[in-house]
């Protein structure tokens, strides 16, 4: 299938982790062009060398997604840069501390909202407010399960990825009509380094990775985590002129994780 990718402009953060390189390879791939952005200057060199692509096909920036100035800059660099920009993909997130209800702190709060809200508003506020006046884009939110259901030990990330939802659905209803499709994805288990970090908050030190890895992914009816790829593709397709027609949704990748999201709070 055509993705219909070709010399699409694509800005994406939150590149230098597991799910943003596939995202960025699968890029290449489909032919498209690339404004990468991460928060460590030597994570995002490795990344540009592995990428192999001129400065017409790719174009690098570091930013701190909780930084609006750098936010924008990011955004301002790669529009000077390619001329225009067709898809944006908020994607850089963080999973917090594991805390239980009764150890829930400010701290931690702070982190995780600024990372995973304040970062998506603000791509949203300045990729968003380019795509609109262009009069056409798409943008596509890594949230996560946890914007649609709860779990032990992760309220504060699942409370922030509740609100990405409410960020991506009032994007969708005032840009939709501009032009400018915003969708989310939402992945549970993800197989990264936040997923192997998940597993050491959660589980118990004397398991190994293998096994931390096997209880995680438990309740899926495939007994795996999503692959970055497969999350990547999704990502692709709704930033895609063939997702031109949805606006607001979320689609959840999960191996229907506890039977699927509707039997779980
Ligand atoms: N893996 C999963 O199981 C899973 C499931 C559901 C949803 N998700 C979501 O998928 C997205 C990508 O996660 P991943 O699985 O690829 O995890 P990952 O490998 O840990 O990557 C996270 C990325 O976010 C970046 N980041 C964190 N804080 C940042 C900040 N303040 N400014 C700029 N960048 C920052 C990280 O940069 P550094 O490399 O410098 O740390 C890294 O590039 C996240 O939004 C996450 O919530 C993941």
């Amino acid at each position: 299938m055509d993705l219909k990718l070709k010399d699409k402009v694509v800005l994406i953060n939150g590149a230098t982790g597991g799910i943003g390189r596939a995202v960025c390879f699968a890029l290449k791939a489909e032919g498209a062009k690339i404004a990468l952005s991460g928060r460590d200057a030597d994570k995002v060199a490795k990344l540009a060398a592995e990428l192999e692509l001129g400065p017409d096909r790719l174009w690098t920036n570091v930013a701190d997604v909780t930084c609006e100035e750098q936010v924008k800059a990011f955004v301002d660099g790669a529009l000077a840069h390619f001329g225009h920009i067709d898809s944006v993909v908020p994607n850089a997130g963080y999973e917090g501390k594991w805390e239980f209800n009764n150890q829930m702190s400010k701290e931690n709060f702070e982190k995780v909202f600024s990372i995973n809200v304040l970062g998506v508003m603000y791509m949203l506020k300045y990729g968003g407010d380019v795509l609109a006046k262009q009069g056409h884009g798409s943008i596509v939110i890594t949230s996560s399960i946890g914007g649609v259901v709860g779990s032990p030990g992760m309220a504060i990330y699942c409370a922030s990825k509740h609100a990405v939802q409410g960020l991506m659905k009032s994007a969708a209803r005032e840009l939709g009509p501009q032009g400018v499709n915003v969708n989310s994805v939402n992945p549970d288990g993800v197989d990264t380094d936040m997923l192997a970090r998940i597993g050491k908050n959660a589980l118990s030190d004397a398991m190994s990775p293998e096994e931390r890895y096997a209880a995680l992914v438990s309740g899926t009816y495939d007994k795996r985590a999503a692959t970055p790829e497969e999350v990547a593709y999704l990502i692709l397709y709704y930033i895609s002129p063939w997702a031109s027609h949805i606006f607001g949704t979320k689609t959840v990748i999960d191996g229907a994780n506890g039977d699927g999201e509707t039997v779980r709070p």
